[in-house]
Parts: structure tokens; C-alpha cells; sequence
């Protein structure tokens, strides 16, 4: 069973990227911890970092088979209208993680046009973000 970790644009620089911001570890570093944390309930990750829109519409068509996913969609969080779309038709639970407080950013940054869609979001953690949402999921998806 495989949990979706996708991310959008620019995410794949991590540690290089702003770490003032964005911290110090690499989206390898992010993909390592999720895989540990989900491999107790026998799960693996299928990690997918695009940096254009259609390219993370087409990982999400192809993956209605997972369990369910973690989405950091980058600055697609402003104005990703397909991406909400195709997450739109995602079958599973799946929760939208931003390393940053995107609420104390820049007024752009304060409206997601995917989250009305997730079953939760985490923002301003850091890659502990991704692990908490990694153990939501484990703790509400039921078993398939
Ligand atoms: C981000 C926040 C977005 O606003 C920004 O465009 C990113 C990273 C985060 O994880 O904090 O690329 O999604």
C-alpha cells in the first residue's frame, strides 16, 4: 500500500531554499522520515516533486490507488485550479502541509485554493509537518 507525498514547484531545492524559512533538511531528508513513520502500518511512499502544474495533475491521476497522500503544493496553494481540481476526483483522505506559517507571510499567502478540499492542513512546523501529517493519516484512513 503506498501513501502519495507530492510537492510542487521549488520544493525539491530544500536545505538549499531559503533555509531561514524553509529549514535546513532536503526533501530526500522529508521522503526518509515519512517512509519511516508510515512503514509500521506497511505502507511506502510514492514520492512525486514537480515543478509544473500539469505534470502534479497527472501524478494525482495516476494515483488513485494510494492509501492517501500528503500534498505541499507550493505556491500553487494561490492559484492551482487544476491541481485543486484533479484533487478534486482524488478518492483518499489527504492533507495539504506548508513548512512555513503561510499565515504570517505575505497576504497572498493566506489562501490556499486547495484547502477547502483536504482532510486537514499543517502549516509552520517544518518537516515535522509532514511526519504529523503522515501519523493523521495512519490514525483516519481506514484499512484497505
Ligand atoms: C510553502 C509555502 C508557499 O507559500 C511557498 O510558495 C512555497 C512553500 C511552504 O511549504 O511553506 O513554495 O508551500
Amino acid at each position: 500500500m503506498e501513501l502519495l507525498l507530492l510537492n510542487g514547484p521549488n520544493l525539491g531545492i530544500l536545505g538549499r531554499r531559503q533555509p531561514e524559512i524553509y529549514g535546513t533538511d532536503t526533501l530526500a531528508d522529508i521522503e526518509a522520515t515519512v517512509g519511516q513513520e508510515v512503514a509500521e502500518r506497511g505502507w511506502t511512499v510514492t514520492a512525486v516533486q514537480r515543478e509544473c502544474e500539469g505534470e502534479l495533475v497527472a501524478a494525482v491521476q495516476d494515483s488513485y490507488h494510494t492509501v492517501g497522500a500528503i500534498v505541499n503544493p507550493g505556491a500553487l496553494m494561490i492559484a492551482g485550479w487544476s491541481l485543486r481540481d484533479a484533487l478534486a476526483n482524488y478518492p483518499r483522505p489527504w492533507i495539504e502541509v506548508h513548512l512555513s506559517n503561510v499565515c504570517s507571510r505575505e497576504q497572498f499567502r493566506h489562501e490556499s485554493v486547495i484547502a477547502p478540499l483536504a482532510s486537514g492542513v499543517i502549516v509552520g512546523l517544518g518537516a515535522l509537518g509532514y511526519r504529523l501529517a503522515a501519523r493523521a493519516l495512519m490514525a483516519t484512513v481506514p484499512a484497505v
